[in-house]
């Protein structure tokens, strides 16, 4: 099946009410399930570790990313958190230095006061990724394109790496989704998601995910799962399965409103640079052509100054100043005092997450409304 099909019906193997014949899958508010005799389960035990409504969603995530299995968990942090467990005292993880803040948090206090270090790189330098190499290293942690400065890395080329040296190799795919990139298809292990983004899509509910494609892999984060218990409820499934639905719509709608809010923003006086992975002007513009199918709706712009970056925060009327991405209403974020407020300052201006920049999740909204809400707060 297609990923269209894939987004709207689910796989065959995914639990359906045979019995009511209901075409949306049921929410399953059931913490606990009867065993039909002793030594006897209908597959469903205790919803910590299974439960119906999630389980249609996990077999519908593992489908979109090619994967065998998918975890669902409470938030896309929670799923970092968890992949975290899989690293013991004295091992090192190499990782983007542009990264999601909440990543880079999880990593400089909580990994690292387990015995886990984390060597940050720019990940679309092969080179850079192999000299930090060493007996140590047990994982390359990516997200391409990257947050919030848009770079892309080459994942079928840092296969290649972590293959020769047996590492595990993790790709956050938040940003395009398996609608438009599917990292396990180009040799990564493990996929994350922050759910709460483009697959549910509504700025309505949390979720997260991890996809991967290894049984022996799959096993230890099943263990990690119903032992940590960080899974997602029935009810946030439910709403992450319908976002899903029309997943492939929403990106398309939103890909094409980026590209033409580019255009607005590159012919603004006021904006000094556009980020943004479709642009053939971009670095990573020939990776994207190869890798991915899309190029998504997130786009990081450079204002002239700090207050032309104030005062778009503070007059836009229909973009919402507000944290997150990926939903149907387009967001405006200042990742310097938002999601990188806990990377050091001297690290944040090292890698120009500085005052004047700003960065927008395209919504499905009007182009045009989008673009004249944006130019009457530049005026
Ligand atoms: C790229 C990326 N990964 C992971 C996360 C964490 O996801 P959540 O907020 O669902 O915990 C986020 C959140 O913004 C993100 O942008």
């Amino acid at each position: 099946m297609k990923k269209e099909t894939v987004c709207v019906h689910g796989t065959d193997e995914s639990p359906f009410d045979e019995r009511t014949g209901a075409v949306s899958v049921p929410i399953y508010q059931s913490a606990t399930f009867r065993h039909p005799s002793l030594g006897k389960s209908t597959g469903f035990d205790y919803s910590r570790m299974q439960n119906p409504t999630r389980l249609a969603l996990e077999k519908t995530v593992a489908a979109l990313e090619n994967g065998a299995e998918a975890f669902a968990y409470s938030t896309g942090m929670a799923a970092v958190a968890s992949l975290a467990e899989l690293f013991s005292p004295g091992d090192r993880i190499i990782a983007s230095s542009d990264l999601y803040g909440g990543v880079i948090r999880l990593f400089d206090n909580i990994s690292k006061k387990n015995g886990v270090a984390t060597d940050y790189t720019d990940t679309s330098d092969l080179t850079a990724i192999e000299s930090l190499i060493t007996k140590d290293t047990k994982a390359v942690f990516i997200e391409t394109p990257s947050n919030p400065m848009m770079e892309v890395s080459d994942i079928a080329e840092i296969a290649k790496i972590t293959r020769a040296h047996n590492l595990l190799f993790i790709v956050d795919n938040t940003f395009l989704s398996p609608y438009f990139q599917q990292p396990l298809n180009l040799g990564a292990d493990a996929v994350i998601h922050s759910g709460t983004k483009f697959l549910a899509g509504h700025n309505d509910t949390l979720s997260g995910f991890l996809v991967v494609k290894d049984a022996c892999l799959s096993e230890k984060i099943r263990f990690l799962y119903k032992t940590v218990g960080a899974c997602l409820s029935p009810f946030d499934a439910w709403l992450t399965l319908r976002g899903i639905k029309t997943l492939a719509l929403r990106m398309e709608k939103q890909e094409r409103n980026a590209f033409k809010i580019c255009e607005f923003l590159l012919g603004h006086k006021k904006v000094k640079k556009v980020l943004y992975s479709g642009l053939p002007s971009s670095k990573g513009y020939g990776i994207m052509k190869k890798q991915t199918t899309g190029f998504g709706a997130m786009i990081s712009f450079k204002t002239d100054s700090a207050k032309t970056a104030e005062k778009i925060l503070a007059g836009t009327r229909l973009i919402a100043f507000a944290e997150s991405l990926g939903g149907v209403e387009t967001l405006i974020t200042y990742p310097t005092v938002q999601t990188h407020a806990d990377v050091p300052v001297s690290e944040r201006e090292k890698r120009g997450i500085n005052d004047r920049l700003l960065r927008l999740s395209v919504g499905i909204e009007d182009a045009d409304d989008i673009v004249a809400d944006l130019e009457n707060a530049m005026k």
